[in-house]
């Protein structure tokens, strides 16, 4: 076998039906290439994993990495990248949308001098017709837009999940990329900067030939935390947002939930805010679990450790927001500065602790 010249990796969430077709297709549009094909599982349920080293059995090109208790598009091809043996690396969706069939030409742009060639479905001759919904055809045009006024650059297509570059230009930036949400790509970008030649190659984007796409509302909440984030030039990180965001809903959840068991229910006011308090420390953990830390979600039993350590930890949250107000509202008898530096202080706390403690993740 000849030292692998390109790595395909393959981020599969669920593809167990996809990857044979897959393997087919891309052996075949690479015939006289030597090449290698990294499947990075994130522990699927329907057996994906186990399905890419059947294949890997036969084929030993192929190979795949299964990452346990952790979850998200963007941080699977980012250590796909890392691993691959390949000077040059592609990513591509396991699901047969992207048309490999333009690989050698994308590698030929690298060849000739290329840093970043882009797959995409919006430069001439390419088209993402059959392979969107109309609701999805409509955000991918606004996404687009939004993101290529952050980039500041002319790419027709920074949200595609389809892409080559050099494999030292992965290494450069894959440790920094957002390991969140889908949009690998327009990280990637965001961080080689203007001097990088960055080419494009339409292709038709197609329908998926089994399972269902992966994104959803989540994913489009990544994304809008992660254009912000990158407006602040990458100062404040994207799961830092999402929790301020969620922080910010409780507030509504609170006064909603003291409303109704105060003046609707009759219940004492002291009841009522300690009962409010609860409810949207609750939400809050919920939503927290299910957007902000979607790549770490405990289940079941887990569901329960989160909700106590995330109460207890915002409760010394609290105390360090009143303790920070008091402190700088000694100074300057400036209520509501004093009372947004709490605030502040708690917020940067409550997500600081219960990333490591509740979510455990480091
Ligand atoms: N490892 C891993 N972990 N893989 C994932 C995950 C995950 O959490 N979520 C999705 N994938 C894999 C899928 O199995 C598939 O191979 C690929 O990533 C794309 O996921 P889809 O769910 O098929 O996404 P899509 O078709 O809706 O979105 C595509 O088009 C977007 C532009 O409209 C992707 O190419 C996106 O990257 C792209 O931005
Ligand atoms: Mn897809």
């Amino acid at each position: 076998m000849h030292s692998p010249e390109l790595t395909i990796v393959l981020p599969t969430f669920n593809e167990a039906g996809n990857l044979a077709m897959m393997v087919e297709r891309i052996d075949a549009a690479l015939a006289g290439i030597p090449h290698e094909i990294l499947v990075v599982d994130d522990d699927s349920p329907d057996g994906t994993a186990a399905a890419a080293r059947a294949i890997g059995r036969d084929k030993p090109h192929v190979r795949c990495i299964r990452r346990i208790g952790r979850r998200g598009l963007s941080g699977a091809c980012a250590e796909g990248m890392m691993a691959a043996a390949a000077p040059v690396v592609a990513v591509m969706d396991a699901d047969g949308q992207h048309d490999e069939t333009i690989l050698p030409a994308m590698l030929a742009r690298i060849a000739a001098g290329a840093d970043v060639v882009v797959g995409s479905r919006y430069a001439a001759g390419g088209s993402a017709g059959a392979g969107l919904t109309r609701t999805r055809a409509r955000g991918s045009e606004l996404a687009t837009r939004l993101s290529q006024l952050v980039l500041k650059r002319a790419v027709s297509d920074p949200m595609s999940g389809f892409f080559m570059l050099r494999r030292e230009l992965a290494d450069r930036v894959a440790g920094s990329v957002a390991r969140e949400g889908f949009k690998v790509l327009f990280d990637i970008l965001w961080r080689v900067g203007p001097q990088a030649r960055v080419e494009e190659v339409p292709f038709t984007f197609r329908e998926r030939q089994q399972g269902e796409s992966k994104l959803g509302f989540v994913v489009t909440m990544q994304f809008l935390g992660l254009l912000v984030s990158r407006l602040t030039g990458g100062l404040l990180p994207v799961q830092f947002l999402l929790f301020a965001l969620v922080g910010f809903s409780g507030l509504f959840v609170h006064l909603a939930a003291l409303y109704v068991l105060a003046e609707v229910g009759g219940l004492s006011f002291v009841w009522s805010q300690l009962a409010a308090t609860l409810i949207a420390m609750t939400t809050n953990f919920l939503l927290n679990n299910w957007l902000t830390f979607a790549h770490r979600r405990l289940k079941g039993w887990r569901v329960l450790y989160g909700l106590v350590t995330f109460c207890l930890v915002c409760s010394l949250g609290a105390v360090a927001n009143i303790s920070v107000a008091v402190w700088v509202y000694q100074f300057d008898k400036a209520t509501m500065l004093a009372g947004l530096a709490g605030a502040l202080m708690s917020s940067v706390f409550n997500y600081a602790v219960t990333k490591l403690v509740t979510w455990q993740d480091v």
